[in-house]
């Protein structure tokens, strides 16, 4: 295969800002396209505070300044150092939109960030001189670069021979602003390509993209069919019925450099298949970190998550007392978000503080503490576009326990002590009942050891790498490429 040149768009990449799965992609796909062979190029905002301190960034052209609502704003280029067979990451920086310290805000602004980040992208193309093959937009966020690249005449020429994708990695986050807030970003040639893609007043950043992407992708085959439902396709079934043709779903891969207890630097000890004492001294110091006691026999449970609906936190916090309460369990909770759960977590905590332990926030580290130093790992999602814990959970030799949807069911299969088949424990109904199921049976395997250790290994043994997994991005660029553009 020739090498492609490939542009990768989104509000995340790591190691340079990271919220949750999205990052984790972008950053491990790009490095596998690189390492094929590829050009790639990664534009993400510059979030001044967030970017490791070690980075060397270089500018990159001239300042531009664009009207944005009525006030000018300034943004520029700046890029890190990257050697052959990496890609080569782009920071869009623009203090007013991307210095105020998340990654996300909220209201209109977050309408002008994002439009600003997809705006700059291309602007960016054309001040280096750069045509990619393929524009690879992620989520909301960047939805609207597939629309500009056709309507927007400044920008059009350069990408006359480009194909967009837009990979949807979250379907309940569409960007759903007033339609105004195109033309105000100075893309009034685009707003108004928007006819008959939205309300009167209302544009859909997510529905605009995939009515003008040439290839829609979501991160698992099985999210693939349930977004075209009335159940999991939140408004946008209809849409994405009416070019299924264009729809395909791609399982995410594991970015094995960052997450493989081998070589974790992050965890207390290392460990891999066939030599487990690392895995014992992990669990034994993160119990010691938390201040929790839970004796041999007494598997603990880990959890790290967004703290959000679609997540299923609140079975997991109607369930687990009942577990703690008969010490058939022990907890360790990390999450962010919702007020509500936090709450309920705490509340657990508090209860149970020698069995549950729980920390709010957001930690790198602990995430990786957790995943190495617990029996198990709940993800107890109502959706579940992909999901990675589950499949780093599988590498550190812990057993997943997931709900029966999107790319929890692609990963994980039922284990069977008869024939020792599968990876984990998976209950279909998102209710309590069937995660108390879930949760008794896999606590159940741990109290034999025969089927534990085969659990284990088989956990171990899978290969989620993004080298299987980037080959089938690579076949559908290339599908596009030989298609009726060219
Ligand atoms: P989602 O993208 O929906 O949040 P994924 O399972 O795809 O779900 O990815 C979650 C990623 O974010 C994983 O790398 C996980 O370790 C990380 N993560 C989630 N919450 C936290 C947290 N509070 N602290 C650190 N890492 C987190
Ligand atoms: C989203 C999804 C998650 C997926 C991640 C990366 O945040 O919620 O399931 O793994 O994106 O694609």
């Amino acid at each position: 295969m020739q090498a492609l040149r490939i542009l990768q768009v989104a509000a995340e990449a790591t190691p340079y800002a990271k919220a949750g799965g999205l990052a984790d992609v972008i950053g491990g796909l790009s490095a596998e396209l690189a390492a094929q062979g590829h050009d790639v190029r990664v534009v993400v905002p510059n979030y001044v505070e967030l970017l490791p301190d070690n980075l060397r960034l270089h500018p990159v052209g001239d300042e531009h300044v664009v009207e944005i609502a009525g006030s000018s704003i300034t943004f520029s280029f700046v890029r890190a150092e990257a050697s052959p067979g990496e890609p080569l990451p782009y920071f869009v920086h623009c203090p007013d939109f991307f210095g105020t310290g998340g990654i996300y805000s909220s209201g209109e602004e977050e309408a002008q960030r994002f439009l600003l980040l997809c705006r700059a992208a291309l602007q960016l193309c054309h001040d280096v001189e750069w045509a990619p093959q393929i524009l690879h937009c992620h989520d909301w966020h960047t939805g609207l670069s597939p629309t500009l690249i056709r309507f927007d005449t400044r920008y059009s020429r350069l990408f006359a021979t480009t194909s967009s994708v837009l990979t949807i990695h979250n379907i309940g986050y569409q960007g759903i602003f007033q339609r105004r807030v195109v033309a105000e970003a100075g893309l009034g040639q685009v707003a108004e390509s928007l006819h008959g893609d939205v309300k009167p007043d209302d544009v859909n950043f997510l529905r605009t993209a995939i009515r003008h992407a040439d290839a829609m992708t979501t991160v698992s085959p099985t999210h693939a069919q349930e977004i075209r439902t009335e159940q999991y396709g939140m408004g946008l079934q209809d849409d994405l019925n009416r070019r299924a043709h264009r729809l395909t779903g791609i399982l995410n891969g594991a970015d094995y450099r960052l997450w493989d207890p081998v070589h974790d630097q992050m965890i207390p000890a290392r460990f891999g298949p066939g030599r487990l004492t690392g895995k014992a001294t992990c669990r034994h110091e993160l119990l010691r970190e938390l201040q929790l006691d839970a004796p041999a026999n007494v598997p603990v449970l880990g959890m790290v998550s967004r703290l959000v609906d679609h997540k299923g936190i609140d079975l997991a916090a109607l369930v687990l007392p009942e577990f703690l309460e008969d010490n058939r369990l022990a907890c360790v909770i990390l999450g962010d978000g919702d007020s509500e759960l936090v709450a309920a977590l705490r509340e657990i905590q508090t209860r149970f503080p020698q069995r549950c332990g729980f920390v709010a926030g957001y930690d790198e580290a602990l995430a990786h503490r957790i995943i190495a130093g617990s029996d198990l790992l709940a993800v107890p999602s109502r959706y579940e576009p992909c999901g990675l814990t589950q499949m780093y959970a599988l590498r550190y030799g812990t057993v997943p326990v997931v709900r029966a949807t999107g790319g929890l069911a692609d990963t994980i299969t039922h284990f069977d002590p008869d024939t020792g088949q599968g990876n984990g424990a998976v209950f279909l109904d998102a209710d309590p009942g069937g995660l108390r199921w879930a949760l008794n049976t896999s606590a159940g395997w741990f109290q034999d050891r025969g089927d534990w250790v085969r659990l284990q290994a088989n956990g171990m043994a899978a290969d989620f790498s993004w080298r299987r997994q980037a080959p089938l991005y690579l076949r559908l660029y290339q599908r596009l490429l030989d298609g009726v553009r060219h």
